[in-house]
């Protein structure tokens, strides 16, 4: 305003016009008074200094419009603990896991009353360690043969430290915080390529050595029989003292269910590498009869199957006693590269959610004790090995702005879970 005051050039009193559209002091009777107006509490702050006790409004803004449900590992262990001793590769990792999570339940489980140990420790031992797809890439980098045995050391230490972290809350934190905690598990879904006797146990193999090899620990307190059978020595063994820890060690589990796959028995031969993966003696396929097994999205492992979601939940109400469960991940990308006009018209996402939701509203009716539902993600975001190039998100993140384009999907899901329409 005071540029425009002191602007003479040519225009500038049109300028200043248009800018207060004509207002000024003078247009209002004499006396006429402006400010601004503010109250204490809201520019104020200092809520609780000086002797000023809480206001209604202290109270009622401390409310969470947003319950936290917090998981204490999410495949970023800390690169020092990989120098200094081979990070979950040995059993120092326990101890230290349930010290950082000891700290964690101190220092947040006041307000976080949902905790989660670990998330996907099958990709964490699989992906990192059978076919060095993911952090910290062993198999690549080891000794021929090491992925025979380390996916199945770190798995049993992953399992370890989870259960050393429930037994310290449970201890020292669950009768005053009164939270629950529990671990999330991915699951695919596996489905008999033929109803032969040898294929339907290709698949049953498939589900034990994928979401049995911590569930059953978990439950029944050692690995499922056929990975027991299969992997005989390499299998690392719970003492009876560690059965006690691990056995019954979760409130409730959350299970990451995306897709499904056929399985076929397939026998090692002569020419087998023994690995995690040779040892399910299964070979995946994504086709019956020349007809896919669904529709796949952008991710090349990501078939959009709805009746795998209501099998995997069903099968983990059946096989494991229906546990508190959680669906606490279900999504499909898209390619990274999709425009912001392409990215928010999401139709086909509207369409795997409405069918997964679906499916899971009927594994509930029947019976199963699910009680939570979790889309991935909120925001488009780094889908590790594959980068910036898959976009998981409901909404559309430009990542050269950073700004959040809401998709058709963010409102869709707005509208089921506020019942709005
Ligand atoms: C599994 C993982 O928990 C998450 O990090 C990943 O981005 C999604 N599923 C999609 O792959």
């Amino acid at each position: 305003l005071g540029a425009a005051a002191t602007d003479h050039s040519v225009g500038a009193e049109e300028k200043a016009a248009a800018w207060t559209g004509g207002l000024t002091r003078r247009s209002f009777p004499k006396g006429f008074v402006f400010g601004t107006a503010a109250s204490a509490y809201q520019v104020e702050g200092m809520a609780l200094k000086d002797g000023r006790g809480p206001s209604i409004w202290d109270v009622f803004a401390k409310i969470p419009g947003i319950t936290p449900y917090a998981n204490l590992y999410h495949y970023d262990l800390p690169e020092a603990l990989e120098l200094e001793y081979g990070g979950l590769l040995n059993r120092k990792v326990v101890n230290a896991f349930a010290d950082y999570a000891d700290f964690c339940f101190k220092t947040f489980g006041d307000r976080v009353k949902n905790w989660m140990t670990f998330n996907e420790p099958r990709v964490v031992a699989a992906l990192g360690y059978d076919d060095g797809r993911f952090a910290p890439g062993r198999c690549t980098k080891c000794k021929a043969g090491n992925s025979a045995t380390e996916p199945y050391i770190v798995a049993h230490h992953v399992i370890l430290s989870h259960a050393a972290a429930v037994q310290r809350y449970r201890q020292k934190y669950q009768h005053t915080q009164k939270g629950r905690i529990g671990i999330l598990l991915d699951f695919v879904w596996y489905e008999g390529l033929t109803n032969s006797t040898a294929d339907q146990a290709a698949a049953q193999r498939s589900r034990d050595f994928h979401v049995g090899w911590f569930l059953h620990p978990i439950i029944y307190g050692e690995y499922p029989k056929s990975v027991q059978q299969i992997v005989k020595e390499r299998l690392p063994k719970f003492t009876a003292d560690e059965v006690k820890v691990v056995k019954g060690s979760i409130d409730y589990v959350g299970i990451n269910q995306y897709t499904a796959y056929y399985a076929r028995d397939q026998q090692p031969n002569a020419t087998t590498v023994l690995s995690y993966s040779s040892d399910w003696h299964a070979e995946l396929v994504y086709e019956r009869n020349g007809v896919p097994i669904g529709p796949r999205a952008h991710s090349d492992w990501l078939y959009i199957v709805p009746w795998g979601l209501y099998k995997a939940v069903t099968y983990v109400k059946e096989k494991y006693g229906n546990p508190t469960m959680f669906l606490s991940e279900n999504g499909m990308d898209d390619p990274g590269n999709v425009t912001i006009a392409q990215g928010v018209h999401d139709t086909t996402r509207v369409a795997y959610y409405r069918s997964y939701i679906t499916k899971l509203k009927e594994a509930i009716d029947d019976g199963a004790n699910c009680v939570g539902y979790f889309a991935w993600s909120l925001p488009d975001n780094f889908e590790w090995k594959l980068g910036y190039t898959s976009r998981f998100g409901l909404v559309y993140v430009d990542f050269r702005t950073l700004r959040r384009y809401p998709k058709s999907s963010a409102y869709w899901f707005r509208d089921v879970i506020t019942g709005k329409k």
